[in-house]
């Protein structure tokens, strides 16, 4: 419920189980009052305004009455906590949204004039955006002091569970056209400078590591500039209070609904407060925004909890399931078996038609045929551009015929956004990549440059050649890769002064043809994936059900990329196979991919009967549990291995009747007593549990768990415990 009390000027914006609260000052400033526990809606907040006053002295200086005067209600215009604040001002804070007027004034310093609340949340036009969901949404229009320039404020809350959604329009009414030059979406002020920051930190083959630090004075950023959101850093931050764990204490939760390069910035400041911003990078960012025109920045989701930073995951898992995720582009479930890491570009057809019929050995459903099926594609040197199948080295139409003999649906893959210089491509456009403005050298990564996806002509051709191939072939699933990051971004087919505009404009672009892609062939399952997981955020999840995690599959490092990942991201977008890497053995990948996608990449002519049998004994539980538990069910992280030498995650079937837990050791285990406890069971109800076979009740499993004592825990020994609910 969203609501205004005119007396005491305080907005309410609450769910039951959390409150908003802002305050409308009597200088037309949005004041953030209030964030936590639902409460009572205060109808007076002058208690709660008050600060210390005696170092402050700063004035306002009236110069056409010349007069000194200070903020009418107390206002403090440096320190208040605030839902916009000012630039070029006295408040030296880092304001969400910066202009520059036509006159070449910095200063943006947008005043309230009006409101309104929708019982829905608003889409986007451009960008990807909250799907649907019990919704309720506050529109604050602004307006800016001195100039014609409007900012729309739209805040959402979610009236089933505790999140809440921010993002800001600026829209230009001025006869001039202005310059934007940042345009996050969202400043939140918090009142303590007693929080840490989580933070998923990493790089290729080694994404999301999770960071905890405290936030003292000064400024902590986490960022990307890599034109896509990156393997080195998350979108996903989380700040706690200090005394915080999984189950206890407030948890504030942040992401993006955005792929390309973004900013959180959590500034302590000298007053100790932490003003926190967050939104798109503003790294080499102008926006030229014309007369009439808006500007709509992505939306941020918000994760409150009370109850640890847990809920904050469960609360973010349900958000993405049930509002974000698309209905379409989905598949019934699927075993994927991946051509890559088995074969890599060194493939024909037989090679193919052999692994499908090996594959189908250990429950393949679904038959990837990765890189290098196209063009001139032997090695990753050439052939990017050229969308058309390579006839002397596959007879595709043999390959799908093969699979669909055998029930066995058939996936492809695409690189879209990107070109190799040895492409027919590049040959015939070398304007359409991403350069420099002298066009003389280009950083060239893995042989390859970023096609401009800010012009639409490269989009359409891309388009039209995916087009024509999957009019051609008949394909179930798609992985959409992407293995390299923006480096020159000058466009030639803009002019100078829109070049700030070309980062932004590339993501519009990959969203403009990956919906395409996804509108006009709903039935093929899309996979997002970025040399493993460097694009690993909600803009894609938007259009692809699923990310591939990682190029790293061994459970020596993956369980730890799955186990971080799934703090923010639910298990069923964990892309994630087994592979043959050389750590652990064939049942323990397979039980870590089963808490992801699952799917195998291996060369399956190799494999022993032994590893055979133990894939297809994981196969059936992913067959009679993955949906319910995994995909649909509750997730809970018992262990973690950022701060021990176990890993353990459960997941809990919405009725509660079954659960399947991981667990694993790091290295090898010496304590004498080890219990597992669980989560999220019934009580009063009995359990039987596939490691000891014993039959204990919720309550015992939950309070006193598992004894796993009597086992020896060598290193990388990991355990998958199937809990049955005893009727
Ligand atoms: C990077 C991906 O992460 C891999 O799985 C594979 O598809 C290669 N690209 C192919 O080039």
């Amino acid at each position: 419920m969203i609501e205004y009390n005119e007396k005491s000027r305080v907005f309410n914006i609450t769910n039951g189980s959390i409150s908003y609260m802002i305050y409308l000052n009597s200088e037309g400033i949005l004041e953030t009052i209030y964030f936590g526990k639902a409460i009572a809606p205060l109808t007076d907040v002058s208690a709660l305004r008050k600060s210390n006053e005696w170092h402050d002295s700063s004035f306002t200086y009236d110069n056409v009455n010349k007069t000194e005067y200070k903020y009418s209600d107390g206002f403090k215009n440096n320190s208040a906590p605030l839902e916009i604040g000012s630039h070029g001002k006295y408040d030296k804070r880092h304001a969400p949204i910066v202009i520059k007027q036509a006159n070449g004034s910095y200063e943006t310093d947008f005043r309230y004039d009006s409101f309104v609340i929708y019982k829905c949340i608003k889409p986007l036009t451009e960008l990807p955006h909250v799907r649907k969901g019990n919704f309720e949404t506050i529109e604050f229009i602004c307006k800016e002091k001195e100039s014609n320039v409007y900012l729309h404020l739209y805040i959402s809350i979610d009236l089933d569970k505790d999140i809440i959604i921010k993002s800001f329009k600026i829209e230009n009414k001025e006869k001039n056209n202005i310059k934007i030059l940042r345009a996050e979406s969202l400043q939140l002020d918090l009142p303590s400078d007693k929080y840490d920051l989580i933070h998923f930190h990493g790089r290729w083959q080694n994404e999301r590591n999770c960071v905890e630090e405290p936030l003292i004075d000064g400024i902590k950023e986490i960022s990307s500039n890599y034109g896509r959101s990156s393997h080195e850093e998350n979108p996903l931050v989380i700040i706690k209070e200090k005394e915080t764990n999984n189950e206890y204490g407030v948890a504030i939760g942040l992401n993006l609904i955005y792929s390309g390069n973004f900013k959180f910035r959590a500034h302590v400041t000298s007053y100790k407060q932490t003003h926190i911003t967050y939104g798109m990078n503003d790294e080499d960012f102008e926006w030229e925004l014309k007369s009439g025109e808006c500007f709509e920045t992505p939306q941020a989701v918000i994760s409150y909890s009370y109850n640890g930073i847990e809920k904050v995951s469960q609360n973010f898992h349900s958000f993405i399931l049930y509002n974000l995720l698309s209905e379409k582009n989905k598949l019934p479930k699927r075993i994927p078996f991946n051509s890559w890491e088995g074969c890599f570009f060194d493939f024909d057809t037989k090679t193919v038609t052999d692994y499908i019929d090996d594959g189908a050995k250990i429950g393949t459903e679904l038959f990837v045929l990765d890189d290098g099926w196209f063009g001139k594609r032997n090695l990753d040197n050439a052939g990017l551009g050229d969308w058309v199948v390579n006839k002397e080295k596959i007879d595709l139409h043999k390959i799908i015929n093969h699979c669909k003999s055998k029930g066995i649906a058939f996936g492809i893959w695409f690189e879209p956004e990107m070109i190799n210089y040895d492409s027919d491509l590049y040959r015939s456009h070398p304007e359409f990549v991403l350069s420099n403005a002298d066009n003389k050298t280009i950083s060239c990564i893995r042989h390859q440059f970023h096609l401009d996806f800010s012009n639409a002509d490269v989009i359409e051709n891309i388009y039209n050649q995916m087009k024509a191939f999957l009019d051609e072939y008949e394909i179930d699933y798609i992985k959409w890769d992407c293995n390299r990051i923006i480096c020159e971004h000058y466009s030639n087919k803009y002019p100078s002064e829109k070049q700030g505009e070309i980062y932004h404009r590339v993501i519009l672009g990959y969203y403009k043809l990956l919906s395409r892609i996804c509108d006009e062939y709903p039935n093929i399952l899309i996979e997002g994936c970025a040399s493993g997981g460097g694009r690993f955020d909600l803009g894609t999840l938007f259009y692809t059900p699923q990310i591939w995690a990682s190029d790293e599959s061994d459970p020596a490092v993956r369980m730890e990329i799955n186990y971080n990942t799934s703090i923010g991201y639910p298990l069923s977008t964990i892309g994630a196979h087994v592979n043959a890497s050389p750590i652990t053995n064939y049942k323990t990948k397979a039980i870590l991919a089963l808490f992801g996608t699952y799917g195998y990449e291996m060369n399956p002519n190799k494999l022993t009967k032994e590893e055979i049998d133990s894939l297809s004994e994981i196969a059936d539980v992913y067959h009679k549990y993955h949906k319910s538990v995994i995909e649909e069910g509750t997730l809970y992280h018992l262990l973690d291995p950022n701060k021990s030498n176990w890993m353990a995650m459960q997941s809990v079937s919405i009725d509660k009747s079954v659960s399947l837990c991981v667990c694993m050791n790091r290295k090898k285990e010496w304590d004498r007593y080890r219990f597992l406890k669980l989560k999220g069971l019934k009580k009063d109800s009995k359990y039987l549990n596939s490691y000891d076979n014993t039959i204990q009740t919720g309550e015992y499993l939950m309070n006193i768990g598992i004894n796993m004592s009597n086992e020896w825990c060598n290193e990388f020994d990991c355990r998958l415990i199937i809990i049955t609910e005893q009727k």
